[in-house]
This record gives C-alpha cells, sequence and structure tokens, in this order.
C-alpha cells in the first residue's frame, strides 16, 4: 500500500477528505505522516484524532530525514504555506501533489493563497472559478495539471462565500487526484499530467 505524507498549515480540511478517503477504502494508500510549519495548525489535531503520527517540522533537512525514515512515496501539500524546498522537489519529481483554490494558470503564483485567491476573483468580476489539482515543481503552481473542476460563482458577493464553494470541489477532487495516483492512473508526458 503506498505510503504518504500530508503537509498542512491550517484547519486541515482537504487532510480531512483524505484520512475520511484513506479510511473508507476509496483511496488504496495510508498517511504515514502529516507535517505541518505551524505547531497550531488543527490539521494535526485531526491526524493525532485519526492515529495518524503529527509534527511540526521547520528545519528543511529534518524534513527530508523523516520523510526518508517513513518511506514516503507521494506528499499532498493541503494547504501548506512554507516554501517547498528544491532539494525536495528534485527527491519527489512528479510525486508531490498540491491543492489550489483557483482554476491555474488563473489567480496563482506568489502572493496567490488561501482567501487573497478568492479576493482576486471577487475583484475582478469572475464568473466561474476553481480548484486545480497539480504535481509541483520548481515554480510556484508551475507544475503538471492533473485535475481541474470549475464552479458558477456569478450569485456570489464576498470572497467568503466563493471560497466555501471552491472548498467544496477540493474535497472532492484532491482525494481523486491521490486515488489516481495510488492506482498509478496518472503518467507525464512532456510536461503534461495524463489519466489513463
Ligand atoms: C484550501 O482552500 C486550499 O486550496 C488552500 O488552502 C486551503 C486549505 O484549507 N491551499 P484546509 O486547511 O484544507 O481546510
Amino acid at each position: 500500500m503506498l505510503k504518504m505524507a500530508v503537509f498542512v498549515s491550517g484547519g486541515g480540511t482537504n487532510l480531512q477528505s483524505l484520512i475520511d478517503a484513506t479510511q473508507n477504502g476509496s483511496i488504496n494508500g495510508e498517511i504515514v505522516l502529516v507535517v505541518s510549519n505551524r505547531k497550531n495548525a488543527y490539521g494535526l489535531e485531526r491526524a493525532r484524532n485519526a492515529s495518524i503520527k503529527a509534527e511540526t517540522i521547520k528545519d528543511q533537512d529534518l524534513l527530508i530525514q523523516r520523510l526518508q525514515e517513513e518511506n514516503v512515496e507521494l506528499i499532498v501539500l493541503a494547504g501548506y504555506l512554507a516554501i517547498i524546498p528544491e532539494k525536495l522537489v528534485q527527491l519527489y519529481p512528479n510525486r508531490i501533489l498540491n491543492i489550489h483554490p483557483s482554476l491555474i494558470p488563473a489567480f496563482c503564483g506568489p502572493g496567490f493563497y488561501g482567501i487573497h485567491v478568492h479576493e482576486a476573483v471577487l475583484k475582478r468580476g469572475a464568473k466561474v472559478s476553481g480548484a486545480t489539482v497539480h504535481f509541483v515543481n520548481e515554480e510556484v503552481d508551475g507544475g503538471p495539471i492533473v485535475i481541474q473542476e470549475a464552479v458558477d460563482i456569478a450569485d456570489l458577493e464576498t470572497a467568503e462565500d466563493i471560497q466555501q464553494r471552491v472548498l467544496k470541489i477540493e474535497h472532492r477532487i484532491l482525494p481523486k487526484a491521490v486515488q489516481l495516483f495510488c492506482d498509478g492512473k496518472i503518467t507525464v508526458e512532456k510536461g503534461r499530467a495524463k489519466i489513463i
């Protein structure tokens, strides 16, 4: 069974969707470690409640050491707000998945994280938004796109309402992408991910 680590910085609702999916068998993989750069991240509490190792790690070398000790094969960034060290990206080529709360390449890159994404979407007057799961490479939000799903937001008036509607999509497509990865159904050719 594939071993994965999940990185969080906040409430961990995306982590919870992964915990639920591994526990109900829809993901053929095991979360062996949850890491946060913030000791008070509620996502760590969610991990402990599910009897999963939960650790606050700020040092990059220790982070890599712990991933190797746990034989991690896939890293999932679920609302992780620290920079991913280039060394880690090199150690895990197309083995780090990230969930971003917009339709990349729109509203992504440096500074576009959390509620800031939805504030920019609202300010621009976009009529649809959505979420993207992509592999992580050395460019912020730049790796091969695995899954995207769009949603109509023309009726919404606040960034918080957009965030909540998009979050529902995130909780669906992130587990789906992880399930596909665990089942060996994602390939990357010439920088483009394909579901086989
Ligand atoms: C999500 O909106 C995710 O797209 C973004 O950060 C938020 C994390 O939410 N990267 P949660 O911690 O999973 O609830």
